[in-house]
């Protein structure tokens, strides 16, 4: 029997594969330990930006001593950060025994298993080579089948309902690591679905770059707001959420689904602006200039007053000019986003912007996030105070990270809630007072437990 650890860095996508990958090891007898007594160290890494990447760099550092003095652990590194940097993170660390692109999934459990051959009644032949899942064919997409039962949270899971992006936006990598955009079968995805919900999973979000694009790859009319509500009522899923929306392909039909099935779909969007102007807009290729941008924001909450919007904002992209980043100030103002994810531009090795010579400075780029964050935190600030007094249906998903006896959920508008409770009411939908509202949260009190 093996022992193995796993580690997942980025967004939810990283997740849902790493969840993946721990329930088929699960599965095969493998067993889940602690880092410092794992056989086997999965990373499973992010390379959206700069930082992300030096963050597994420094992780594999780690692992010098018990290697020298055990030849243990060996280290997969798998995901996006695989696919860009891997084969230079294997020649570098001698405990790097096996680099998989996130196109390769379905081919890693199999593949894990001969890094360790003696143990199998094979002879390990010599000097080890270290295994590489690494083709360069971005239409090649193996999937790992089965759901992700052996999950980071109990209550909560993550269904991807399309790999890769044909976008290409100027600034971005996702396209280069995860490869075009294929949706997965509906009745998969479904399926997929309702195996969580009877394993317990009570809140499930959808996950592509693009879900509005979903089913654009089919011949048959099915949508993305097909699909959500054949979810909502179809599958017994209770809560359902979705990320990432792309404003280009924003349409009402995606919002009637969930007016529709309001009690299951929740009106939570992120709906990254990237930039408030349309020069950048343009030049970054996001194929939408700010006066759509606008229009949809109005669609979405014309239907969808209690809507929680978020977005996601790059500053310092190659070019930008003070007024170009004005326009972004004032986006701000005039959107009121719950909440902003902001982010200094990093360039990307083989993406179009990071080749411009029209690079900002490093210290413009940090004054400019700065800017933009504290502009945004008074304003997170005051929606979130404004909801003081509101009461919520609140899924109790977390431990909050903060301290010993709270737990933590989310509004159906997103918005993450500390509530005082035991341990006994997670996993529980309860009815949230809310009392008070800081830059990132809201704080509430549970009035009662549903049955
Ligand atoms: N598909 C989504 C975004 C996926 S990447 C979309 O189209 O919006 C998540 C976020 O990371 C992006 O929205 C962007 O804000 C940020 N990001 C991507 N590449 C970046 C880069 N090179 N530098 C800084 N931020 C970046
Ligand atoms: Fe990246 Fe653009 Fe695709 Fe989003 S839509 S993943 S930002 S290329
Ligand atoms: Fe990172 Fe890949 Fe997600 S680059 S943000 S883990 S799609």
């Amino acid at each position: 029997m093996h022992r193995f650890a796993l580690k997942i860095y980025g967004c939810q996508m990283n997740v849902y594969d790493g969840d993946k990958i721990r329930t088929t090891l699960v599965d095969r007898g493998w067993k889940e330990s602690a880092e410092d007594e794992a056989d086997l160290v999965i990373l499973n890494g992010c390379s959206i930006r700069d930082k992300a990447e030096q963050k597994v760099w420094s992780d594999l550092g780690r692992f010098a001593v018990r290697w020298a003095n055990e030849r243990k652990p060996a280290v997969a590194v798998t995901g996006c950060i695989a696919q860009s940097v891997g084969r230079r993170m294997a020649a570098r660390f001698p405990w790097v025994r096996f680099v998989s692109g996130p196109r390769h999934i379905g081919a890693v459990p199999d593949a894990l298993e001969r890094l360790f051959p003696e143990e199998n009644g094979e002879k390990s032949g010599g000097k080890e080579e270290a295994i590489f899942l690494l083709d360069d064919d971005p239409r090649a997409f193996l999937e790992l089948p089965g759901a992700p039962t052996e999950r980071v949270n109990r209550w909560r899971a993550f269904v991807t309902i399309a790999h890769g992006c044909d976008n290409f936006c100027s600034y971005c990598i996702v396209p280069y690591v995860r490869g075009r955009f294929v949706s997965r079968s509906a009745e998969d995805i479904l399926e997929e679905i309702r195996t969580l919900a009877t394993d317990g999973v009570l809140e499930i979000t959808l996950l592509g770059q693009n879900v509005n694009s979903y089913g654009s790859d089919f011949s048959n009319g099915y949508g993305f707001s097909s699909l959500l509500r054949d979810a909502a009522v179809r599958t017994g899923v209770r809560l359902l959420r979705f990320v990432t929306s792309h404003p280009r392909d924003f349409t009402p039909d995606i919002v009637d689904a969930m007016a529709e099935h309001a009690d299951i779909l929740c009106p939570s969007i992120n709906l990254p602006i990237q930039s408030g102007s349309d020069r950048i807009l343009k030049m970054m290729n996001r194929g939408y200039t700010l006066e759509q941008y606008r229009a949809a924001v109005s669609s979405i909450r014309d239907r969808l007053p209690d809507v929680g919007l978020t977005t996601d904002l790059i500053v310092g992209h190659p070019g930008e000019t003070d007024e170009d980043f004005e326009c972004s100030v004032r986006a701000l103002r005039e959107f009121r986003f719950d909440l902003v994810h902001s982010a200094a531009y990093s360039p990307r090795e083989g993406t179009s912007a990071a080749a411009r010579e029209d690079q900002i400075p490093r210290d413009v780029k940090m004054a400019r996030l700065n800017e933009i964050n504290s502009i945004q935190s008074v304003i997170a600030r005051e929606i979130n105070e404004s909801l003081v007094g509101r009461r919520f249906r609140v899924l109790l998903d977390d431990a909050a990270p903060r301290g010993e006896g709270l737990l933590q959920g989310r509004t159906p508008s997103d918005k993450v809630v500390l509530v005082e409770s035991g341990e006994e009411l997670l996993g529980r939908f309860v009815s949230v007072e809310i009392t008070g509202g800081e830059n990132w949260c809201l704080n509430g009190r549970v009035l009662h437990v549903e049955n």
